[in-house]
């Protein structure tokens, strides 16, 4: 009788330890079927996209699937833009602002506000204020408005956007020219705190990596910290290309901005794989170049990218986070200009209508060769 239970117990044990291991398994499987970007780099930096209006309505749910199951961080392409959100002096569109940070909340995702000052995309209004007290008291009632209205809902504000000239000196904005001097930045910074205490406070601005713009930021920086005046970040917005930055300029900068005590973010990431008609200076959305348009030299891969082209792109994004990974104690957020190649303003710039490759997933929302190399990159440093 002893023996029987003693092999029932046995027998059942066995079933029991064996059936866990399958269970164990299939959630091993299940994981590597959940493999997704913000998965893999969980615990290093956010992993963000940045959203067109249609993506925030949840227009296509292909896309909101993809969306919600790679990134934990977002950001609005263009729908927070004061031309879009206060397009006349005493009238704010919140439908799609709205629409935005309740998306955000709703999947727990980190929410960043672009952008409360920024020269381009204002509302013409603005650009016709010709004195400082008119600026001082629109950027008052901007600012917040609009940080007041998402206190506690967005997490983090592009306070300022590309306030500086490739050189490091002040772009001469009409922020710029009606102020006198920088002294924009600080009303901007502080109204921010104000309003919003709890948001990360962050700084913009392409072409960081570039020693002398560094130098202008390093100034930006200081002068707000020399006046008590919060800001937690600088946003490397990192439109790169297969050519550059070096990695040994990027990684200067990321540490020259960490010494400063602030984090490092690469808010606006996109790599062209397109021929330029001349070397360009970063995103100067003010640049256009029509006589190009149609030129089949500029634009190389309308049927698709060679094997080369791709290969020199998915070595482009594994030293890219390579380095980021090398760095993420000082890296908070690595943000895509975008969700897929369909979306990229970079089909569009600096020459209309061409077929860019900048990201990674394609015009059918699929992940490319280049999420898998990025990807595998986390299995690689385990
Ligand atoms: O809203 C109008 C629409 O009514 C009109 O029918 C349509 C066609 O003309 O244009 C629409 O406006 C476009 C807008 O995007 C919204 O789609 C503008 O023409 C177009 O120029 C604008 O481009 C945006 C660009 O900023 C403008 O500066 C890009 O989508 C956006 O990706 C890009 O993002 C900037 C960041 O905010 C700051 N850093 C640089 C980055 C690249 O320029």
């Amino acid at each position: 009788m002893f023996n029987k239970i003693n092999s029932t117990l046995l027998l059942f044990s066995i079933c029991f330890l064996s059936c866990k291991e399958a269970k164990k398994e299939n959630t091993i499987q299940n994981q590597e079927i959940e493999i997704s970007l913000k998965k893999s780099y969980n615990g290093d930096f956010l992993i963000g996209t940045a959203l067109n209006t249609g993506q925030i309505k949840e227009v296509d749910a292909k896309q909101t699937t993809l969306i919600t199951k790679e990134f934990n961080a977002i950001t609005p392409e263009n729908d927070l833009k004061w031309e879009q959100i206060h397009p006349e002096k005493d009238t704010y569109n919140f439908e799609v602002s709205d629409a935005y940070v309740a998306f955000g909340k709703k999947n727990n995702m980190h929410v960043v506000g672009h952008t409360l000052l920024w020269h381009s995309q204002l509302a013409p209004w603005v650009n016709e204020i010709k004195n400082k007290d008119t600026l001082v008291n629109q950027i008052t009632k901007h600012i917040n408005t609009i940080a007041g209205r998402y206190k506690g809902k967005i997490d983090s504000w592009d306070v300022v956007n590309e306030a500086l000239n490739e050189d490091g000196t002040p772009r001469e904005s009409i922020f710029y020219k009606l102020f006198g001097d920088e002294s924009y930045l600080e009303l901007a910074f502080k109204l921010a705190a104000k309003a919003a205490p709890d948001a990360e406070l962050v700084y913009n601005d392409y072409n960081l990596w570039k020693p002398a713009k560094r130098e202008g930021v390093i100034r930006v920086v200081k002068n707000l910290q020399a006046k008590g005046i919060k800001i937690d970040g600088v946003g490397m917005q990192a439109h790169w290309s297969i050519e550059g930055p070096s990695i040994e300029d990027i990684e200067n900068s990321i540490i020259a901005y960490s010494d400063l005590g602030v984090k490092v973010m690469f808010t606006e990431l996109d790599v062209t794989a397109l021929p330029n008609p001349w070397e360009l200076d970063g995103a100067a959305v003010e640049q256009s170049y029509e006589r190009y348009e149609g030129d089949p030299k500029m634009d190389p891969y309308v049927d698709g990218l060679t094997e080369e082209a791709k290969q020199k792109i998915a070595k482009r994004y594994e030293d890219i986070f390579n380095l980021f990974l090398k760095h993420k104690d000082k890296i908070s957020r690595v943000t895509f200009w975008g969700v897929n190649d369909g979306q990229s303003w970079l089909n569009d710039w600096p020459i209309n209508g061409r077929t860019n490759y900048p990201l990674l997933f394609g015009r059918d929302n699929k992940p490319k060769e280049v999420y898998n190399n990025v990807i595998a990159l986390k299995n690689k440093a385990k």
